[in-house]
């Protein structure tokens, strides 16, 4: 037995403390175990944990992400489990309130507090608190909570509530009904990732004890009227449910620029709701001059404010603060009839769709997030959000989405939004399925987007709310066959998403746009009863993209749209990456029972092949097959993305499309994906890709039919480009120098996409044996990366040699904030086509997948490692593209 320190947080002024007893593992004073129903298996516990980590880290199965262990380990995720803590309190704190808080359980629970049922759960996405103060005793106390097989939940309830689809596609390996849960609807298999069914409790847990009330949270509405900003504040206060009624002060203060402190402070007496809570409001009008806007990535900088709230009771004295960062900036979502914008002639018919940030129109440049892992216990992992986070703003990303078959991410990851200035479109968590509408589900749900709203409403990251990803069109477009009860399945959307949700979302943050669905026709949508005749009209709202059987290679494919909120093409990820899962060599065959069962998208790999095939001549007989395969996957998802990408910025013009968000930015494991970002953090070509094409000043060439090629010169700025000169260069595929230049004056308006009034023609005779490079040199643009236009498939092109490519590692190592950045010099003699650098030391090229056309070119090589240039030299290796 050991004897336990209560933990005291919140001790300020006069006032007495509230105590809180943290019941993470980690803590000495709790321990913590989990058992199997029948006992044949127990172990020490982690909280906050899941049993999926805890059975790997004692042993009991295997690396969970290696081989075919995805399905070997599936017996878990059938069988119940009971977490059991076991803490001493020395002394009960006395005092009015003792409530157990569960910030997450993950899902279907029974919870017991020294063998009295204190509770039951059924959403991992919702903080349950539990009135625990008749259950405590001084000394010995035993929590439990027992896990009901959230497979077996999800079927028992669908066999009264069903709602479409059956079950997941067979190549999914996965389980039946997740849309029976409250749950991470992928931790039952998707498309691009395994089932993993977990259970356990995958958030802090603790005991609380205070006589008044406890500020939960707080919201923040920060409206610019006239020269100042008017922000109202609301406290959202909780006490125990026997109380009727609060009173006491409450204080906010801000600390604005110049060092000032602003405080108002008021007071109040309120009457709490039958679950104890209620809310106290303040306002605080503030003057512009000590304010700094929040801006996206890329448009200004991220300045937040800490804001602090403090409670006194009247009654105990009591006092309870809480703080967070704040960000000052407008935001709207602009849906106007583009047939009155005076440049009607271009922007088509419908409603525009795009986001206003301080006054400006800009286009949304980014790409979705799925968990950062699939057992929701390691999502919040703070180095690995952090490196996906600072990967999407290093390729000028503005926006994430948040999709809907995730979690409502960690406070860090918001945060960090926040100061990196990644605007995030939040889907709320249901995806690709009908949704029961029973009572039981509504109520819970109710709960859920109550507390997720107001724990995020005050992020200035957070741009839009969407009630979910693809229903609206999957019952339209029929995907699970519901047409025959396609009014029920409707009835039930409606009281979903609008009866349900939407009221809750508007009147807690009035500030922010909920669209019902991604992809939806916004306004639209709404008009049409939100089941729209055409969801994916590219004339309204956003839209969802993808077409295999083309070539996305080619940008004359792609019809405009308003707002592209998803759009991809898959990749193999690297033998390195591979080897994490697999030292199997036989493995590394498309037809291995290795890369059958972790390819989830069915035909996958077909289409991964018939898009090489368009531009690469590989053999199946080849001896390298399945490592070229890789490389050249990488290449294709990336030029097609770049492709994709491009025909939307240059579709800018007039508002016409005005977001690109690819899909998708992460991995949450080593399998064919459509991620930039493999399982692991390295980089695929395209998020390198995604660095030039997101650059927010770009010489943009589009390859017509005809093979004339058109000129767009893109200004993501707040200012305009003046006196610019894009110089486009011929090539003969046989040398480093060009043939011939072309110069072209060209000047842009800020935030825009101009295509400049002259088309390049290419001579019919020469296509074989030529290609061209684009640049801008204007005043104030710092740098503008190469852009390229290859008229016919590498596999056909003249003239391309195998280079003679030196490699040198300069001696002049700079430190960074946190390592080393080498400068590494590459000769090469004739063109080279995607350079692809590597080295087993741990760091990152800042460019890779080059296409050189220089003689002399040079890469920074950034690494935490210090080492002599001499064996970060010996240790790059590279390949690149050559005709076979
Ligand atoms: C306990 O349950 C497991 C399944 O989880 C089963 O394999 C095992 O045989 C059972 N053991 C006993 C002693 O019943
Ligand atoms: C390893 O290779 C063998 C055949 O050579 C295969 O049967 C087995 O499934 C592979 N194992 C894993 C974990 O991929
Ligand atoms: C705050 O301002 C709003 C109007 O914007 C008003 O309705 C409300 O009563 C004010 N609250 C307090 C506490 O002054
Ligand atoms: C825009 O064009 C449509 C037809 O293309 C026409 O009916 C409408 O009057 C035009 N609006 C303006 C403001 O010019
Ligand atoms: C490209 O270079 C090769 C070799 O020098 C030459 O034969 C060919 O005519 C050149 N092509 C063009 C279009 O200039």
């Amino acid at each position: 037995m050991q004897t336990l320190l209560v933990l005291i947080v919140f001790c300020l002024g006069s006032g007495v403390c509230i105590n809180v007893i943290d019941l993470s593992s980690s803590d000495s004073d709790v321990t913590w175990t989990f058992e199997s129903k029948n006992g044949s298996i127990t172990g020490r516990g982690s909280v906050p944990g899941g049993i999926y980590s805890d059975l790997q880290r004692t042993g009991v199965i295997g690396d969970i992400l290696s081989g075919f262990n995805d399905v070997a380990s599936r017996w878990v995720a059938y069988d119940s489990w009971t977490y059991t803590g076991r803490l001493t309190i020395n002394q009960i704190p006395d005092t009015n309130v003792a409530h157990l808080v569960l910030e997450g359980v993950d899902t279907v629970a029974f919870v017991e507090v020294n063998g009295s049922p204190v509770g039951s759960t059924n959403n991992m996405f919702v903080r349950y608190v539990f009135d625990i103060k008749s259950q405590l005793k001084a000394r010995d106390n035993e929590i439990r909570i027992t896990f009901v097989s959230p497979v077996e939940a999800a079927q028992l309830r669908s066999e009264k509530h069903f709602a479409a689809p059956e079950c997941v596609p067979d190549v999914y390996n996965g389980e039946c009904h997740a849309n029976q849960l409250r749950k991470m609807q992928a931790s039952f298999s998707w498309d691009w990732g395994p089932a993993f069914p977990s259970v356990g409790l995958w958030k802090p847990v603790y005991i609380e004890f205070y006589n008044s009330a406890i500020i939960r949270s707080m919201t923040s509405h920060a409206e610019k009227v006239g020269a100042h900003w008017d922000l109202k504040i609301v406290a959202h206060l909780e006490s125990s449910r026997k109380r009727k009624q609060i009173g006491g002060r409450i204080r906010a203060s801000i600390k604005v620029n110049g060092g000032q402190t602003l405080t108002v402070d008021r007071a109040f007496e309120s009457t709490t709701r039958d679950d104890g809570t209620s809310e106290a409001e303040l306002n605080m009008t503030i003057s512009e001059n000590v304010i700094s806007f929040w801006w996206p990535n890329g448009f200004g900088d991220q300045p937040l404010y800490d804001l602090h709230l403090r409670f006194t009771s009247d009654d105990f004295k009591e006092t309870y603060e809480i703080h967070k960062q704040i960000g000052f900036r407008t935001l709207e979502v602009v849906e106007e009839d583009t047939s009155l914008l005076s440049c009607n002639d271009t922007a088509g018919p419908g409603l525009s769709f795009y986001f206003k940030v301080n006054g400006y129109p800009i286009f949304m440049k980014g790409s979705n997030w799925i968990p950062a892992n699939i057992l929701p216990e390691l999502g919040s992992d703070i180095k690995t959000v952090d490196e996906l986070l600072v990967s999407a703003r290093e390729a000028h990303m503005a926006m994430l989405r948040v999709w809907g078959g995730g979690v409502y991410e960690s406070d860090y990851f918001y945060q960090r939004c926040d100061q990196l200035g990644i605007l995030i479109w939040q889907d709320f968590l249901f995806a690709c399925s009908m949704y029961p509408a029973d009572e039981e589900f509504l109520e819970t749900v109710k709960v859920e987007i109550e507390q997720n709203v107001i724990n995020l409403q005050h992020h200035p990251s957070i741009a839009i709310w969407a009630g979910n990803n693809e229903n609206e069109a999957a019952l339209r477009g029929n995907w699970y066959f519901t047409n025959p009860q396609f009014i029920k399945y409707k009835k039930e959307y409606v009281k979903l998403y609008v009866d349900t949700i939407k009221p809750i979302v508007e009147g807690l943050d009035p500030g922010r746009r909920y669209v019902a669905s991604s992809p939806s026709n916004g306004k639209e949508s709404e008009e049409e009863g939100y089941i729209s005749e055409h969801p994916y009209d590219p004339h309204y709202g956003d839209t969802h993209y993808y077409n295999y059987l083309l070539d996305n290679w080619n940008q004359n494919i792609y019809p405009k749209t308003r707002f592209a909120s998803e759009y991809g093409f898959q990749s193999l990820p690297s033998l390195a990456t591979m080897r994490t899962a697999t030292n199997n060599e036989s493995d590394f065959r498309v037809d291995s029972a290795y890369s059958v069962h972790r390819q989830h998208s069915p035909g996958g790999y077909g289409f991964i092949q018939d898009q090489m095939n368009r531009y690469f001549r590989l053999d199946k007989s080849d001896t390298k097959y399945f490592e070229k395969l890789v490389f050249y996957s990488q290449i294709s998802q990336a030029m097609a993305m770049k492709a994709e990408t491009e025909f939307y910025r240059q579709s800018q013009a007039d508002w016409y499309t005005m977001g690109a968000l690819y899909w998708q930015l992460n991995d949450v494991w080593q399998a064919p994906s459509w991620s930039g970002i493999e399982y692991g953090g390295k980089w695929k070509m395209l998020h390198y890709f995604a660095k030039s094409f997101f650059a927010p000043v770009l010489v943009s060439p589009r390859l017509l039919l005809t093979h004339d090629v058109d000129i767009y010169l893109l200004n993501d700025r707040l200012v305009p480009i003046a006196s610019g000169i894009i110089t486009v260069d011929f090539f003969n595929w046989t040398s480093t120098t060009p043939m011939r230049s072309i110069l072209i004056a060209a000047n842009a308006h800020p935030l825009s996409s101009i295509k400049v009034p002259m088309s390049i023609a290419l001579w019919k005779e020469e296509i074989n044996e030529v290609f061209l490079r684009f640049s801008l040199v204007a005043d104030g643009v710092g740098s503008s990366p190469y852009n390229y236009v290859f008229p016919i498939p590498f596999k056909s092109v003249k003239g391309l040699t195998k280079p003679n490519i030196q490699i040198n590692v300069l001696s002049n190592i700079k430190p960074t904030t946190n390592g080393f950045r080498y400068t590494v010099e590459i000769t090469t003699d004739t063109v080279v086509l995607f350079l692809w650098l590597e080295t087993q030391e741990p760091g990152r090229f800042e460019d890779n997948g080059i296409i050189v056309t220089d003689p002399r070119i040079t890469v920074n090589y950034v690494s935490n490692k210090q080492m002599s240039p001499q064996d970060l030299e010996k240790s790059i290796h590279y390949h690149y593209y050559m005709q076979e």
